[in-house]
């Protein structure tokens, strides 16, 4: 059986019988797998003979791997998956004496040879990683396999660095939720094998063979791909590489999203330095700190105190930091009202949200985001937060004022007034909250809502009702992931593909 692509898709396939074995790896060929490394030690079995027919019914080229466990019947499956003709075998370092390898290698005929090593228990130096891949190296194996345990995101920069310089095949992973980006940029730094887990089956580390197929796209990656992603923790839930890696397809620019599951921001970014390493969305809870990350940054952003997105110069490679979603959120509300004002025949250039009460409710990231955005624009600001001192602090930088939480519901001084909900009320699973009751919607000309789970809030539902122009969070989702795809490819504006994107899978 041979391997079709230059990039190996591997499926890595553990499971407590034969049968479910047998169909995982229907599964895996069915996902489009080019190999399944068969995890033969998590499978029980009493004779030899049943691993003899698992073996012979494999659809696809296979790894045959034991670890752990009784040495001898370690010894016996690797003969037999010789016998064979596996086509590859691996084997442990502390099992590959040079008398098993002698023995292995003069019994096969087609089958390579895999001799592998596990680093647990810290950060791995280059030096440490150097050593032991000579060490790999000198059993005079086909190719050699790193499996790393991580701590943090950083602790993959080493394992890079041995996917550059190893003079040969080698596979490498680092385990755990912070070693995922292995996998998704492995292939950037000559990696010659991904591996991926199957449907829904998720294992720290390991990206689902359908995502490394259909989302992430690697086998399109080279060494010029230019990295991107999100910096955030938690980093599981963001849409981010749903949305901007088929935007970079679409464009035909050659780069990568990823999710980077960050501790310490100020690290991160010291650590990946280069110029590759080009372009970044900031999540919670982060934003705060990526400023002082940033060796310039815009001036609106500075004023919010928090920066959302971050590109590095190629000139000279400084990080500048932007806020992309003060812009989206206050350009979908003004566009909405310049719609209403065309179709009454009022336009005008000004911005529509000029000298109007602008009623903010909420002071966190994008509550401030959006007081910036709407002082700018010359909008009287009021602001309601839960934790007051909050809404006073906000109130201040921006020369608005602040009024208790539970007064917003009464708060009508004039009729017109524009309602920005930037609080977390209302967001999955909290779907029938609303920051203001039905009946207070009424003195409100336009309601737009910062959630965007679930698309159309309560809030925004009952303020439909009230005859008010809504403004889904989804309108400044869009906006602001186009700011950022912009400013992450110097000018790219796929408005029409992005938009659809969005609409059809989120
Ligand atoms: N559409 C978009 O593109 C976009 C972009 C950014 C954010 N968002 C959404 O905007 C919302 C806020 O995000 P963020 O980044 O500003 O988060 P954040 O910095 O954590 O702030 C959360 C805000 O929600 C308030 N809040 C939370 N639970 C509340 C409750 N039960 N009752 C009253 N107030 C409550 C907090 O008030 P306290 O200060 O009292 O805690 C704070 O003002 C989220 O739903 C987020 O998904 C949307």
């Amino acid at each position: 059986m041979g391997l079709k692509s230059d990039l190996i898709m591997c499926a890595i396939l553990e499971a407590e019988t034969m049968e479910e074995m047998v169909s995982s790896m229907e599964k895996a060929k069915e996902e489009g797998a080019d190999l399944v490394e068969l995890c033969i030690d998590s499978m029980s079995f009493s004779q030899i003979s049943e691993v003899e027919g698992l073996l012979k019914k494999r659809p696809l080229p296979a790894i045959v791997s034991f670890r752990g466990g009784s040495k001898e019947i370690c010894l016996q499956v690797l003969r037999l998956a010789l016998e064979l003709d596996v086509e590859f075998i691996e084997i442990e370092l502390e099992v590959a004496s040079n008398v098993v390898m002698t023995e292995l290698m003069n019994k096969r005929s087609n089958s390579k040879l895999i001799v592998s090593s596990y680093v647990n228990g810290g950060t791995p130096s280059k030096e440490k990683l150097g050593d032991l891949i000579t060490c790999l190296q000198s059993t005079g194996a086909d190719a050699i396999k790193l499996v790393v345990d991580v701590i943090y995101i950083t602790d993959v920069a080493p394992v890079f660095h041995m996917l550059t310089h190893c003079q040969m095949p080698l596979i490498a992973r680092a385990m755990g939720d912070r070693g995922l980006i292995s996998q998704l940029l492995g292939p950037k730094y000559g990696a010659f094998l991904v591996c991926g887990t199957l449907g829904g089956k998720s294992i720290p580390g390991l990206p689902p063979l359908a995502s490394i197929k259909q989302v992430y796209k690697l086998e399109h990656m080279d060494s010029d791909t230019k990295v991107f992603g999100v910096v955030s923790n938690p980093v599981g839930h963001s849409k981010g590489p749903l949305l901007h890696n088929p935007a970079f397809g679409h464009t035909k620019y050659n780069g990568i999203y990823v999710p980077f599951l960050v501790d310490n921001v100020k690290e991160f970014f010291r650590v990946y330095s280069c110029n590759d390493f080009a372009g970044f969305s900031v999540g919670i809870p982060h934003k705060e700190a990526a400023v002082e990350c940033c060796d310039e940054v815009h001036p609106l952003a500075k004023a919010i105190g928090a920066v959302n997105t971050i590109v590095r110069k190629p000139t000279d490679g400084k990080l500048v930091g932007y806020n992309t979603d003060c812009e989206a959120g206050i350009s979908a509300i003004e566009d909405a009202l310049r719609e209403r004002q065309i179709s009454n025949g009022q336009a005008s250039q000004a911005s529509p949200i000029a000298g109007k009460l602008f009623v903010l409710v909420g002071a966190g990231g994008a509550g401030r985001a959006m007081a910036f955005g709407a002082k700018n624009r010359g909008a009287r600001v009021v602001i309601f937060n839960r934790n007051f001192e909050r809404a006073k602090a906000l109130a201040q930088a921006v020369s608005g004022e602040a009024l208790p939480y539970e007064c917003l519901d009464k708060f009508c001084p004039e009729n017109g007034m524009i309602l920005a909900n930037a609080s977390a009320v209302g967001m999955q699973p909290n779907t029938n909250q609303t920051p203001v009751s039905k009946e207070a919607l009424g003195s409100y000309e336009l309601v737009f809502d910062a959630v965007y789970t679930p698309r159309n809030t309560r809030l925004l539902q009952e303020a439909a009702e009230a005859r008010a122009i809504v403004v889904s969070g989804v309108e400044m989702f869009i906006r602001q992931a186009l700011g950022q795809f912009k400013l992450f490819t110097g000018g790219l504006v796929p408005e029409d593909y992005m938009r659809k994107v969005v609409l059809e899978q989120f």
